[in-house]
């Protein structure tokens, strides 16, 4: 189970990082081994595999991330990571016999250019959000670092610049890889929830954030993405961070059977259905791409449902 601290500093996705993509994914969806040659990730901390360190690392304050319990349970000291283990994408790494994906950041232009990231390159930083800082500053949202889906798009394509020597060979890759888009929008919302935004003023962007995350879809598939898995929200009235926030002492606030907050979990049920009307529509748009959608919400809401089947931390 993930690293967890009682600070509402603390990103209310660290809760999340287990191994439950396998029950995410589209079931007419099987990943298996030798079908990728890489993996293209894009995110924010439930894929961050170190860019977000990377960014940290000028800072005079080391952030939470960097010290135990992060990392402490798999790779035995800090790698970056919001879990003291793995996260979803190191599984579905493992499951494609691929290596785990090194973080984009830090690498250098030698590295970018050879082995490092023929197997897979990850841009997801933790904190990120779907829609640009300046977007959100407007709404009154300051995000904690200026990383967008937009900006990490333009990583992405600053590396395919000298990665290969034909922009055929950069299709070929982008092609053979299983392009991760997201989880990311989450924290468009948490920034925004945590620092006092009404549900109101949320809900009045979240269809600029469907429309960001289905832009970069677009983009990937015209520059060659054939296969896309695109995380939901998860259940964030049952996060430890909005538990806190959003305390109440009206019992009807809560669901009975999980302790979770109902409107907080309506929100993200609300979104990941218009995130899925979008994955519908661009199906239809792109009939020869595999558009796959990893069911988050319903995956992590098993810990809460059901907490003695998966391990002793609830208690
Ligand atoms: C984000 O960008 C703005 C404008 O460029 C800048 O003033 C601010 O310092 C940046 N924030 C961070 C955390 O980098
Ligand atoms: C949110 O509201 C609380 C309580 O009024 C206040 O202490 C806190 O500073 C506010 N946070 C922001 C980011 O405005």
């Amino acid at each position: 189970m993930a690293a967890s601290s009682s600070s509402l500093k603390l990103n209310p996705w660290s809760t999340a990082a287990i191994a439950f993509f396998l029950l995410v994914i589209n079931h007419n969806f099987q990943i298996i081994e030798g079908c990728f040659n890489s993996i293209i990730s894009f995110g924010d901390s439930l894929g961050d595999t170190g860019n977000g360190l990377h960014l940290s690392l000028n800072k005079i304050h080391p952030p939470h991330f960097a010290r135990q319990p992060y990392g402490e349970t798999f790779f035995h000291h800090p790698t970056g990571r919001f879990s003291d283990g793995r996260l979803v994408i190191d599984f579905i790494a493992e499951s494609l016999g691929l290596p785990l994906v090194p973080a984009y950041l830090g690498s250098n232009i030698d590295e970018r250019n050879n082995v490092k990231f023929r197997q897979g390159v990850n841009f997801a930083v933790g904190g990120a959000t779907a829609l640009d800082s300046a977007y959100l500053l407007d709404k009154g949202v300051r995000a904690p670092n200026n990383v967008s889906l937009g900006t990490q798009l333009g990583w992405f394509k600053q590396m395919m610049s000298t990665f290969c020597k034909l922009p055929s060979e950069c299709k070929e890759f982008v092609q053979k890889s299983l392009v991760l888009v997201g989880e990311i929008g989450g924290n468009d919302f948490n920034h925004a929830f945590l620092a006092n935004s009404t549900k109101e003023e949320v809900e009045s962007y979240v269809p600029a954030v469907i429309s960001t995350i289905s832009s970069a879809i677009k983009e990937l598939i015209e520059l060659g993405a054939s296969t896309l898995l695109i995380p939901g929200d998860l259940p964030i009235g049952c996060s430890t961070a909005y538990l806190t926030k959003f305390m109440h002492s009206d019992k009807e606030h809560y669901d009975p059977k999980t302790g979770c907050i109902n409107w907080l979990n309506k929100f993200s049920q609300q979104y990941n259905e218009l995130l899925q009307k979008e994955l519908h529509f661009l199906r239809e748009l792109y009939p020869s791409a595999t558009i796959i959608y990893a069911d988050y919400y319903n995956a992590a809401m098993q810990f809460y449902t059901s907490p003695k089947s998966h391990g002793k931390y609830y208690y």
